[in-house]
């Protein structure tokens, strides 16, 4: 039979693609060009030199910027205080073009090389069962014909050998890397250590903070509904397009340093992990999303909001639970939590940090600069405020006594 391999061109995958056909299956290389820096005319050849059918790539940038990443700006995701779920964002969006190339190809099966261990195992798997229930999954770093044979590095580069693979790392780096148009992530090796500093030249999409231009650099971003619809630099460029405005927005954050995140982490499956992870445009948009809220969204919308969408939404997204029904109904209630979240936030990149210089928004009414002035009587009477007060009291003041009471027993 036919089996769908999402192929990443790098060792672990190779041995896979060539282990799946001595087992006796026909492969389809999959590949998804999600916004990672990759040769894929080079993966395509190396996988059809392996001996695949055949290589699909699927250009899913739009699709992952307009779905997924916007919607997470609007909803200010984040995983345990700091992680911006960049992996986790992309897994939904991958996984479901596996699944489409393995329809149209006609494969009963879809492999991955995801560990055992981690995350993406039930994060692609879980979305490939909601998408094709019927679908088989060859999990070789789960099967024992393969991890009892492939037990090390050094009996991967062994095989890769025999079977003619070339292994094209350059120097092999201590870590590994994942990256897609929002982040890139860099777990494993040496990083295990949770006291390793990570060295300088780990860092890739982001210029090191300390060298980044000596000039701050300022921008303002425009935001309708809480999305994103016009970046514009200090030189007087503008970005309009979803994807551009993202792009746009990962190239300032990388030059002046911005969106470098380093974590112990929780694991789905309980295990703790230190990552690091550099979340270029996504840091600098979600940031100035932030701030604008504060100017436009009603207090009690947002602490609903904060308290049962963000961290909801987020955690079944690192969780790998896109596609639920708990996930459909808490991303239904992103967007109306959004309507009033329109204006304009003018921000500072500065070396490895973002400056907020100012908001502001000529639809939303809800900031009243007379209303809250310690200059200007207006509004409400000051008695009306001694009455407020008197009421939050009542209750406060019988604590009190009992505390005292207590006190003297
Ligand atoms: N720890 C992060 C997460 O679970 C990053 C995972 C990186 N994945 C990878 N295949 N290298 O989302
Ligand atoms: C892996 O285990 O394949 C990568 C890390 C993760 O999925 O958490």
């Amino acid at each position: 039979g036919k089996v769908c391999l999402a192929y990443s061109g790098g060792l672990d995958t190779s041995v896979i693609l060539a282990w799946l056909l001595e087992e006796g299956y026909e492969v389809i290389a999959f590949m998804a060009n999600i916004g990672q820096e990759e040769d894929f005319e080079a993966a395509r050849a190396k996988a059809l030199k392996i001996g695949a059918t055949k290589y699909v790539l699927v250009d899913v940038r739009k699709q992952f910027v307009e779905s997924v990443l916007f919607p997470a700006v609007q909803v200010n995701a984040i995983y345990e205080n700091v992680y911006l779920l960049g992996t986790s964002l992309a897994r939904p969006v991958i996984a479901q073009a596996q699944i489409q190339v393995a329809e149209q190809e006609g494969c009963f099966a879809v492999s991955h090389g995801c560990t055992g261990k981690g995350n993406d195992q039930v994060r692609f798997e879980l979305a490939f069962y909601a998408l094709k229930p019927d679908v088989q999954v060859i999990a070789p770093w789960r099967d024992p014909l393969f991890f009892e044979r492939f037990a090390g590095r050094k009996d991967l580069l062994e095989y890769a050998a025999e079977k003619n693979i070339e292994v094209t790392q350059t120097k092999a780096k201590p870590w590994s890397t994942d990256e897609n148009m929002a982040h890139i992530s860099f777990e494993a090796g040496i990083l295990e250590d949770p006291d390793t500093t990570p060295p300088k030249d780990m860092w890739k999409l982001t210029v090191d903070p300390t060298d980044a231009p000596d000039v701050p650099e300022d921008f303002t971003v425009v935001f309708e509904k809480g999305l994103p619809v016009k970046l514009a630099l200090a030189d007087g460029t503008e970005f309009t397009d979803p994807v551009e405005i993202f792009i746009a927005a990962n190239a300032l954050a990388r030059r002046n340093g911005v969106g470098r995140i380093d974590i112990v982490e929780n694991r789905f499956i309980g295990i703790k992990s230190r990552g690091c992870y550099e979340t270029p445009g996504l840091t600098v948009l979600r940031t100035a999303h932030i701030d604008l809220e504060g100017l436009t969204l009603d207090r009690e919308v947002r602490a609903i909001r904060d308290t049962f969408v963000t961290p909801t939404y987020s955690k079944l997204l690192y969780n790998g639970m896109y596609f639920t029904p708990e996930c459909e109904y808490v991303r239904g209630m992103i967007a109306p939590s959004q309507k009033t979240v329109n204006g304009v936030v003018r921000a500072r990149a500065y070396k490895g940090s973002l400056i907020i210089l100012g908001r502001s928004s000529s639809t939303e009414k809800l900031y009243d600069a007379t209303e809250s002035s310690m200059d200007e009587l207006t509004g409400f009477q000051p008695q009306e405020a001694s009455g407020f007060i008197s009421v939050q009291a009542i209750r406060i003041k019988k604590f009190g006594e009992s505390v005292r009471e207590k006190g003297k027993l």
